[in-house]
């Protein structure tokens, strides 16, 4: 198992973002939803290499600040080598600083929350009134299936299922592996931990073109394919997946939808 806090999974994540637009689309349209302005003081939570705070930043102007928090020490170095800017710092756990936060951000990572209603509770405790919470999730996750895009393989489902050989894989309905820590859990039950907290919250949607090519990459980043793979070191698995890309077809493509929530503190 490599995990998120690997040097491997740091260094595989950022060669994805270098090459591939899907984390930068699904962060724009985050900051965009969690209606940053100047001079705000941001939380982002699960920082990872600072991509969801690099796209809060052209927001935010000169007196804004975001605090990122990345428990896992390889992703957090990599960020901080990454975005060097004076308005940021980094911590490994959340700060103990209540109602100090106008928002709190949280890019491609609250699945992995568990439990999942105890940790956004403890999110709002940073939020000032006012404030927002503000997070996205791939809708796969919620148990909602992507629309399928174009070539032979329009869900993007038969590099998963030739890596797997034959083996169930611990995957998602439409084929993308289960996230470490992953559970099922439905917008609803999203709703419902916000209403529990005493936020008001508004949901959104956006989707991506993810193209098989983007999908194999993103595949090579070895926390995603701990399930799938284990006990594979990941120079061999980026070896697996690229024989699995030449068998599959290149020019295939899927809709993939993402959901998000901002949900307000009054
Ligand atoms: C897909 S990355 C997203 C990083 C960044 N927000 C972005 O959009 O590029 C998910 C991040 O969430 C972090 N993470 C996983 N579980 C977490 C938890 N329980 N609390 C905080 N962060 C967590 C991982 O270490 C990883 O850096």
């Amino acid at each position: 198992m490599t995990g998120w806090d690997h040097p491997a999974t740091a260094e595989r994540y950022e060669r994805f973002n270098q090459r591939h637009a899907r984390y930068r689309r699904a962060n724009d349209v985050l900051v965009r939803e969690a209606a940053l302005v100047s001079g705000l003081r941001v939380l982002d939570f699960g920082a990872g290499t600072g991509r969801t705070a690099s796209a809060a930043l052209g927001r935010l102007g000169r007196h804004g600040s975001v605090v990122c928090v990345e428990p896992a020490a390889a992703m957090r170095e990599a960020g901080q080598r990454r975005l060097r800017d004076s308005r940021v710092t980094w911590r490994g756990a959340l700060p103990e600083e209540p109602e100090a936060f106008d928002r709190v951000l949280a890019g491609a990572v609250v699945w992995q929350l568990d439990p999942f209603r105890e940790s956004i509770a403890r999110l709002v405790g940073l939020l000032r009134h006012g404030g927002a919470l503000a997070f996205d999730i791939p809708a796969l996750y919620l148990g909602e299936p992507d629309e399928p895009g174009g070539g032979d393989d329009p869900l993007l489902l038969d590099l998963v299922a030739r890596l797997a050989e034959g083996r169930p894989a611990d995957r998602e309905g439409s084929g993308l592996p289960r996230a470490a820590g992953a559970r099922r859990f439905t917008p609803a039950d999203v709703e419902a931990a916000l209403r529990s907290a005493d936020l008001q919250p508004r949901s959104w949607a956006f989707r991506q073109r993810l193209t098989q090519t983007a999908h194999a990459r993103w595949l090579t980043i070895p926390v995603l394919t701990d399930g799938l793979l284990p006990g594979v070191a990941p120079v061999e698995r980026d070896r697996r997946i690229a024989r699995a890309l030449a068998l599959v077809d290149r020019k295939s493509f899927k809709w993939e939808r993402w959901r998000g929530w901002t949900a307000w503190r009054p």
